[in-house]
């Protein structure tokens, strides 16, 4: 499987438009910048998807030798998108992409309606492209052997979409390469780590784990806004470093970081960086 990260900034981006903060301060000084989360799998190496479709992800491609058009004139190796949740940061990138000759998008029920009735996202895409919407059950195979499993990790819903009903707001992936096995768990938003999610990243070779806020009151102390990482959906990296020892052949890192967020480190994801590999069979 070949894993790109795309983005690894929260929404907002690092550093963000409006912040003076001290991470964002710094990351003007060093330039160390982060575009929003987005993540490119594959499973063969020539059918692609995009795991959420950040306000970069025009810039995020083109960044992205894999995703390269060609040979035919409209030809893309962009397969489709995987939502996991309605968010701005996770969907406004779908727009950026009107340009397809036909889009396929798996989202969750709910999402899929806060989409159309509280913000018309869809609907205005249906008059760019041929879009194909799409289900997303609990398992879902993608081309080039790819599997995608998904389970609900949180109930929360974007604030344009406070008033529509449903419960799977909030997603994490296991996504398997049927041909050699290698299992990536993609889990960046999480607000608790809970038995059922425990199970679910138990064999996996990679996680990308909600990295958004290092501390509970990060955000209130670094810019006096409120809102604690919990409260915002967010289990904050003090709280989910301590659980990988309980998976010791898993690797475990860090995406979707805020702009406050100073972490740093070998666990920490930074943009364009490529995780994946294989198990056994490697070669098609
Ligand atoms: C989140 O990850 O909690 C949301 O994207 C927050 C937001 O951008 O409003
Ligand atoms: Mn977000
Ligand atoms: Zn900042």
């Amino acid at each position: 499987m070949k894993i790109r990260v795309l983005g690894s900034a929260a929404g907002g981006g690092s550093p963000q438009w409006n912040c003076a903060c001290a991470p964002c301060r710094q990351a003007r000084r060093t330039g160390r910048n982060r575009l929003q989360d987005t993540v490119a799998i594959s499973g063969d190496g020539n059918a692609w998807y995009l795991l959420n479709a950040s306000p970069d992800v025009r810039t995020q491609i083109l960044a992205t030798p894999e995703l390269t058009p060609g040979p035919g004139l409209r030809e893309t190796p962009l397969r489709g998108v995987v939502l996991t949740t309605a968010e701005l940061d996770h969907t406004l990138g779908l727009l950026s992409l009107r340009e397809a000759v036909a889009l396929r998008v798996y989202a969750t029920a709910a999402v899929g309606h806060a989409l159309s009735a509280a913000f018309a996202l869809r609907p205005i895409l249906q008059c760019y492209t041929t879009l194909e919407w799409t289900d997303l059950g609990s398992v879902q195979p993608l081309d080039g052997g790819l599997e995608v499993r998904r389970v609900t990790v949180g109930g929360k819903r974007p604030r344009y979409a406070h008033d529509i009903p449903g419960d799977d707001w909030v997603s994490a992936l296991r996504i398997t390469d049927t041909w050699t096995g290698f299992v990536f768990v993609y889990a960046t938003c999480l607000p608790a780590w809970t038995s059922e999610f425990d199970d679910f990243v138990k064999g996996a070779d990679e996680v990308l784990l909600d990295g958004t806020f290092a501390t509970e009151d990060e955000l209130t102390a670094g810019t006096g806004r409120p809102g604690s990482a919990r409260a915002m959906g967010h289990l904050p990296i003090a709280d989910s470093r301590v659980r990988f020892a309980g998976h010791p052949g898993t690797r475990f890192r860090y995406g979707h970081l805020n702009n406050t967020n100073p972490s740093a480190g070998d666990d920490i994801a930074r943009d364009g960086l490529e995780m994946g590999g294989h198990r056994g069979r490697d070669v098609r």
